[in-house]
C-alpha cells in the first residue's frame, strides 16, 4: 500500500530528539556478523527498512536472525545452508553488496544479484571486484543474469591502493581480508565513521585491523573469529538531517545521543550561515543544540569524503538553503546524478539552477506547500525539511524510500511540534 506524508508547514521545531543507531554502519555490520561464524548481538540499530530488508534476507539463507528486545538484534549465522543470494530481495539494495566480502569471506564461495539502492548515479562496484581479486578470489560478473560470483579456495592477504575513495569497496575488502592468509594493507580508503564502526566490531570478533579512520588500513587476516556483543554508533546523517530541520524552521533543538565530532562539517556551515549549534555532556551522552533565529546566510558547500561535508546532506542543506539571503553554490563531487530533488524543490518557489555538478540556490524569502515526490532517501528527507520550513500545506510522496533511512521520522519530528502525518492510500 501506498503511503505519503502530509505536512503543515511552518511550525518552528522545539525540544529534544534523540538519534537512532547508524543506518550505514548496521548495513554493514549485520553482514559482517556472518565472519563470526557464532552468535552475535547487535545493540542500538535503528528499525528501519535496508534492516528489516538484511533480516529478510539473512533468514532466506538459512541464518536464525531476530529482535530479542527493542533494538537488538541476535544473529546467529551457523545454519546458513547455501552461497547462493541471487533472490531478488538482495538487488532492492545496495548494502547487500557487503555480502560478497562476508560471504567469500566465511565460505569462499557467494553468487550475489547485483545490488540496487538509490539511483544517485552510476555506483559502479569495480573497486570492490579489484579488491577480492587481489586477495585471490576468481571473480565473474554474469551480465546477462545481473551477478556476480566469486569463489576462492583461499584468500591471501595483499596490498591493494583504491583507484577511487569508496566507503562500500572499504568495508567490503576490509570483511574479506580479516580471513584471509597474511597482511592485506588497503591504501587510499574511506574513513568514515560506519568505516571505523565496522572494522571495530570486527576487531571485537577478534580481527585484527588496524589504522581505520585514517588513509590506510593494515588487516592481519584470522582463520577463526568469533561472537559478541556490539553497539552500533548514532547515525551521522539522522543527526545532520535534525540539525538542519532544527535551523530551517528557525528552530531550536537539542539532539541527543550523537558523537559531535562526527558533525563538524556540518555544524560548521550551519554557524557559517548564522546558526548557532553547541556541543555538549549532559554526563549520560552527548548532545548538540542547534538554535536560529533569523533568515540564513548563504553558504557554498563543496561535498567530500570525511571528515568533509557529506554528499548525503547535501540534498536537506539544499532545501535549507533555498531560504537564506544571497546565492549558495552547491557542488556535488560524490555523486553524478544528486540533484534529482531540485525540480521538486522548485515547485515550491525555490529558485536553483544546475549546470553539471553544481546547484546555484537564489534564496527565496520563503518556500511554498506543493505536491511533491522523492526519487531517493535523502532527496525525500531534504523535501521534508522543505515541507516543514515551508508555508502552508505539504505532500511529499515515495515516503518508502524515508523509510528505508529514517527510523520513525514522523514520531521525531511531531514531537519536536512539527506536524507531519502518514496517510496510506489505497
Ligand atoms: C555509501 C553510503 C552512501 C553514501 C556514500 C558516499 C552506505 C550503505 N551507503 O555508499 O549513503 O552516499 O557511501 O559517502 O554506506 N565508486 C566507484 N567504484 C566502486 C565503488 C564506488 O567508482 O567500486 C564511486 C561511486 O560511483 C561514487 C564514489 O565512488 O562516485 C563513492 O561511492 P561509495 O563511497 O562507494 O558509496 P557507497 O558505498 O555506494
Amino acid at each position: 500500500m501506498k503511503q505519503y506524508y502530509t505536512i503543515q508547514g511552518g511550525q518552528r521545531l522545539e525540544g529534544t530528539v534523540s538519534i537512532s543507531g547508524a543506518k550505514n554502519a548496521a548495513v554493514a555490520i549485520i553482514p559482517a556478523a556472518i565472519l563470526a561464524g557464532e552468535c552475535c548481538v547487535l545493540e542500538n540499530l535503528p528499525h528501519i527498512q535496508d534492516v528489516q530488508s538484511l533480516k529478510t534476507i539473512f533468514s532466506m539463507l538459512g541464518c536464525d536472525v531476530e529482535f530479542t528486545r527493542g533494538d537488538c538484534l541476535k544473529i546467529d549465522p551457523r545454519g546458513i545452508n547455501t552461497s547462493d543470494v541471487t533472490f531478488k530481495e538482495v538487488s532492492s539494495m545496495r548494502a547487500s553488496s557487503y555480502l560478497l566480502g562476508a560471504m567469500l569471506g566465511s565460505y569462499g564461495e557467494v553468487e550475489l544479484a547485483l545490488p540496487g539502492g538509490c539511483v544517485i548515479g552510476q555506483r559502479p562496484i569495480d573497486q570492490h571486484i579489484k579488491g577480492m581479486r587481489a586477495l585471490g578470489a576468481k571473480v565473474y560478473m554474469d551480465e546477462s543474469r545481473n551477478v556476480v560470483r566469486a569463489q576462492a579456495t583461499r584468500l591471501r592477504g595483499a596490498e591493494i591502493f583504491f583507484d577511487v575513495v569508496s566507503v562500500g569497496a572499504t568495508i567490503n575488502v576490509m570483511l574479506a581480508a580479516c580471513k584471509a592468509e597474511g597482511q592485506t594493507i588497503l591504501q587510499n580508503v574511506a574513513k568514515e565513521p560506519h568505516v571505523v564502526d565496522v572494522a571495530n566490531f570486527l576487531n571485537m570478533m577478534g580481527a585484527s585491523i588496524r589504522g581505520a579512520g585514517t588513509d590506510v588500513i593494515r588487516i592481519q587476516g584470522k582463520q577463526k573469529l568469533h561472537g559478541c556483543n556490539y553497539a552500533v554508533i548514532p547515525d551521522q546523517i539522522e543527526t545532520g538531517t535534525y540539525m538542519i530541520a532544527a535551523a530551517a524552521t528557525r528552530g531550536d533543538v537539542v539532539i541527543k545521543n550523537v558523537i559531535p565530532t562526527h558533525m563538524e562539517a556540518i555544524s560548521a556551515k550551519l554557524m557559517e550561515s548564522g546558526a548557532r549549534v553547541i556541543e555538549g555532556d549532559d554526563g549520560r551522552e552527548y548532545y548538540l543544540r542547534v538554535t536560529m533565529n533569523e533568515r540564513p546566510r548563504s553558504v557554498n558547500i563543496k561535498t567530500m569524503v570525511y571528515p568533509g561535508f557529506p554528499t548525503d546532506l547535501q540534498q536537506p542543506m539544499m532545501a535549507y538553503l533555498c531560504t537564506a539571503q544571497g546565492t549558495s553554490v552547491i557542488q556535488e563531487n560524490i555523486f553524478e546524478n544528486r540533484f534529482n530533488h531540485v525540480k521538486e524543490l522548485r515547485r515550491m518557489g525555490a529558485a536553483i539552477s544546475i549546470s553539471k555538478r553544481t546547484a546555484k540556490v537564489r534564496g527565496v524569502e520563503t518556500l511554498h506547500g506543493a505536491d511533491i515526490s522523492a526519487t531517493d532517501l535523502r532527496a525525500g528527507a531534504s523535501l521534508i525539511v522543505a515541507g516543514l520550513a515551508a508555508s502552508g500545506s505539504t505532500i511529499v510522496r515515495n515516503i518508502e524510500y524515508t523509510d528505508r533511512g529514517y527510523e520513525h521520522l514522523e514520531h521525531k519530528f511531531n514531537a519536536l511540534g512539527a506536524k507531519i502525518e502518514r496517510v496510506s492510500q489505497d
